[in-house]
This record gives structure tokens, sequence and C-alpha cells, in this order.
């Protein structure tokens, strides 16, 4: 297949290109590569192209001979949606219903966009792809629209569907430490105490981004009666944790015993997800745990091999690139800046 991936350069976009161009894939990657582009494999001719651009703006050409489109541009969680709630509406709700609209018009066959179980909110109970969403930040209720816009799309000629994923974790070439697990492994490392958002009894599920990676693989790569206008839960039943509980499993895979060390104020977000579907109509099952995160990362920090640049702080990142000195430099695309 010839893919385009919106947002390719990102954490999860970075870990899903190569596996993509491993099993014989093409792959365009458009991104504005606020986090670079370095880390992604060089372009090569007839494999891997990089393309800087925007979803808002870019030329509906582009999408022009590709087979498949994979959305994941986004202003990319929670906090990042606070720093600026329109242009959260602007990229993750607008721009990727353009991208949908504008991959139908391109003839491409399938389009898979990444949501976020974030949108559960706070519920109780076992939620699944049927529970009605709860979103409590501008990130979530992007996540809710961009699926009501895009999944309608549906055509016998055009699959579109949508992964509603856990909270990530795992080494990935452009890395994110304001990521749960991956935020507790840097914290733990550099000051013997893991950072724990109070009051640790609210419920997230999560899921390594190479799973992930291997989840869109296989919704690309299913029938298209199995997934066209679909939603799937991506995740696994048994990596639903208590932030609490998964502090005390990171604490258990670390080499030397940290400390819990709480901060915030207690988190208004709370959501226990069933993964039944995908498990069902796919067959997808998660291979990794935190505890292989926690090694990878850790080992990769005191190796040397890992180095926690701002970028690897999404929001912090964000923050510096909308300053002034970083306003007039070469970031900005078209001159605007996010
Ligand atoms: N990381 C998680 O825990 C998680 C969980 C659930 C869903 N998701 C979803 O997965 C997707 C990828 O997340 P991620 O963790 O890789 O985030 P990321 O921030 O690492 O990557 C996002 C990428 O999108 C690019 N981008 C942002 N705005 C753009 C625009 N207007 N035009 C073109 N490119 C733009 C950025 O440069 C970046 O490379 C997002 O849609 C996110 O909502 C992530």
């Amino acid at each position: 297949m010839r893919v385009l991936a919106t947002g390719g350069a990102g954490y999860l976009g970075s870990t899903l290109v190569p596996l993509l161009l491993s099993r014989g894939h093409e792959v365009t990657v458009v991104d504005r590569f606020f986090f670079g582009a370095e880390h992604l494999p060089p372009e090569e001719p007839g494999k891997l192209r990089k393309i800087r651009d925007d979803i808002r703006w870019c030329d509906g050409e582009l999408f022009e001979g590709h087979d498949a489109v994979v959305d994941m541009a986004a202003l990319s969680n929670d906090p990042a949606g606070a720093i600026d709630a329109w242009k959260t509406y602007e990229i993750n709700y607008l721009g990727r219903s353009r991208v949908a609209r504008l991959a139908r018009e391109a003839k491409v066959a399938r389009y898979l966009v990444t949501s976020s179980c974030s949108q559960y909110g706070f519920q109780e109970g076992i939620l699944t792809e049927e529970s009605p969403p709860k979103p409590l930040t501008a990130y979530a209720r992007a996540n809710v629209l961009v699926e009501k816009d895009n999944l309608p799309l549906a055509t016998p000629e055009f699959c579109p569907t949508a992964v509603r994923f856990s909270t990530l974790y795992g080494l990935s070439p452009r890395m994110r430490f304001d990521l749960a697990v991956n935020g507790m492994v840097l914290g733990a490392t550099r000051t013997g105490k893991i950072p724990v958002m109070r009051d640790g009894k609210q419920w997230r599920p999560f899921l390594h981004v190479r799973d992930a990676a291997r989840a869109i693989l296989t919704v690309l790569e299913a029938p298209v009666e199995k997934v066209r206008g679909a939603v799937f839960n991506v995740g696994s039943d048994d990596q639903n944790y208590q932030v609490g509980t998964l502090a005390d499993v990171v604490a258990g895979a670390m080499r030397s015993p940290p400390t819990l060390e709480w901060y915030g104020d207690v988190d208004a977000r709370s959501y226990r997800v069933s993964f039944e579907k995908v498990r069902r109509e796919l067959g997808f099952t998660p291979e990794l745990r935190p505890p292989d995160a926690v090694r990878e990362i850790e080992s990769a920090l005191v190796s040397g091999a890992l180095q926690p640049t701002e970028k690897t702080m999404t929001v912090e990142w964000y923050r510096h690139l909308l300053s002034n000195d970083v306003a007039s430099q070469s970031v900005a695309l078209r001159g605007v800046v996010l």
C-alpha cells in the first residue's frame, strides 16, 4: 500500500513509519515537524517521502495516488489542548475533518483517525464503544467531533475507521516524557522518586506504543467490511490501571526501588475500558506490558542513548514554540507558529 501519514513524525508516527516500511508499504509523511524529522528514517524514492506541511491548508493533490491515510496530526493530549482550545479545535477537529474529505475526494480507499479513550471522561463501570462520550477537555471534545464527522463519510469506495487509543507508553524515536509511564521512569531514574498524579485512584487504560502501531497496521490490513465506519477501543483489558497501582508496577520493574512523590490536584478523569471488540473483530491483542517499557526506557536513560531534551515534554515545547523568540524563526510555516 501507499500510505500517507499525517503527524507521522510524532511519538506514535515515528514508531509506525518504520513498521509500515518493514512491511513493504510506501509512506508519505505530512507533518509540521514541530518535534523535528531527523528521528525518522532517511527519505528514499519509492519508500519514504517527508513533506513539511499543515493539515489545515495542505494541497489536496498530496493525497492522490495513496491507498490509505493514517491521520495522527494533533495537539496530542489534554494539557497540550488546554494551551489553546481554539488551536485544538482547528487542528484536531477541523484539520482532521478536512483530511478525511480530501482523502475521499482523492479516491484513497482507507482512512484511519487516531482518537482517544480520554473522551470517556469520568465514568464508572467498564466502558465500551457504545458508552456515551463525556469529554472533559478541548482535546477530548475534538476527538468526539472528528469521529462524528469522519465516520459517516463511509461509502462502498471509502472506508473510514476510528481507533480510540489508551494512554500510550514506551520508547519511541520521537520520545515523550509527558506520558504517565514514561514520566514515572524518568523521575525514578533522575531523582529516585516516581511522580504520581493525585490521588492515584483514577482509572486509565494503557498501551505500549509498538502495540498501538501494530493495531494501526491490523486495521489497515483488515477486510474493509470489518472496519468501514467502525470505532475500536484499542488497548488490553488487563492494562486498565489505577494510577497509584501503575506507579507500584513501574517501581517494581526498576533496578533500584524508587519512592512515590504525589503532585497536582485530584484528576477529574477516570475511565476503565473494554477491548473486547478489537479482540473479537480483528483478533488484536497487545503483546507488551508496562514493565517492558520500564526496562527499555531505564536502560536507554542510564546508557545515555536517550536524552530527555525539552522537546520530549510536549506541552512545554509547544509553549516554547509559541514564545516570541521562536515565532520569528523557522518553525513558523506561512507565518503561523502553531
Ligand atoms: N500518545 C498517546 O498517549 C495517545 C493516546 C491516544 C490517542 N493519541 C493520538 O495519537 C495521535 C498521535 O499522538 P502522538 O503521541 O504521536 O503525538 P505527537 O505530539 O508526538 O505527534 C503529533 C504530530 O503531529 C504533528 N502536527 C501537529 N499539528 C499539526 C498540523 N496542524 N499539521 C501537520 N502536522 C501537525 C506534530 O508535528 C507531531 O509530529 C494523536 O492524534 C493523538 O491524539 C495519542
